[in-house]
C-alpha cells in the first residue's frame, strides 16, 4: 500500500476528489491530511471521512524537522500539495525527492511564484486577455511553482468569461486530473 499525505490550506475540493478516487483503491490510501489553518473546510472533510490530521503552525514548520516523524509515523510515501500555499522548506523537499507534487490552477511558467494563486492567478489571466488557461502539475523544489513539470491541461479562455469564470473551468480540470495523475505517478 502506497500513503499519501495532502497537504490544503482551504475548502479542499481537489482534496476530496483525491479522498474519493482512491477510496477503496488496491494499492493507495490517503493517509493523512495536513492543514496549516484550523478553520480550513478540508480539514472537516478529513473528519468526516475519519482520515487522520494534522494541523501544522509556522513556527515548527520551518524552524524544526518535526513534520518528518509524523510523516513516518503515519508511513507517508508520497505528498500532494492541494492548495497549499506555503513554501516547503528545504528538508521536507529533501525527504521526498520527487514524490511530492503540487497543482497549480494556470500554465507554468506563466502566473506563478509568490502571491500567485487562487484568485489572484485568474484575474491575471483574465487582465492580460490570455486565450487559454488551464492546470500545471509539477514536482515541488523550495521555490515557488518552479519543480519540473508533469502534466498540463489547458482550458479556452472567452473574451466573455470573467475571473470567477476562468476559475470554474480551471477548478473543472483540476477535479478530473489530479487524481488521475497522482494515480499514474503512484501506480
Ligand atoms: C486550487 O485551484 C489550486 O490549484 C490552488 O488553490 C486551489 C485550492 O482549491 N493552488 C494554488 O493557487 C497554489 N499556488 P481547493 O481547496 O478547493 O482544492
Amino acid at each position: 500500500m502506497k500513503n499519501i499525505a495532502i497537504f490544503a490550506s482551504g475548502t479542499g475540493s481537489n482534496a476530496t476528489k483525491i479522498v474519493d478516487h482512491f477510496n477503496q483503491h488496491p494499492s493507495i490510501n490517503v493517509a493523512l491530511i495536513i492543514s496549516n489553518k484550523k478553520t480550513a473546510k478540508v480539514l472537516d472533510m478529513a473528519k468526516s471521512k475519519a482520515i487522520p490530521t494534522l494541523l501544522i503552525n509556522r513556527t515548527s514548520f520551518y524552524q524544526t524537522e518535526n513534520l518528518l516523524t509524523d510523516l513516518t509515523n503515519h508511513q507517508i510515501d508520497f505528498i500532494a500539495l492541494a492548495g497549499f500555499l506555503w513554501l516547503i522548506p528545504p528538508y521536507l523537499v529533501k525527504a521526498f525527492p520527487n514524490k511530492m507534487v503540487n497543482i497549480h490552477p494556470a500554465l507554468l511558467p506563466k502566473y506563478g511564484g509568490k502571491g500567485m494563486y487562487g484568485q489572484h492567478v485568474h484575474q491575471a489571466v483574465r487582465e492580460n486577455n490570455e486565450l487559454e488557461s488551464g492546470i500545471t502539475l509539477h514536482y515541488v523544489n523550495e521555490q515557488y511553482d518552479e519543480g519540473s513539470i508533469i502534466f498540463q491541461a489547458t482550458c479556452p479562455v472567452l473574451i466573455t468569461d470573467s475571473a470567477k469564470d476562468i476559475a470554474q473551468n480551471v477548478l473543472a480540470l483540476e477535479h478530473y486530473y489530479f487524481p488521475r495523475i497522482l494515480e499514474g505517478l503512484l501506480g
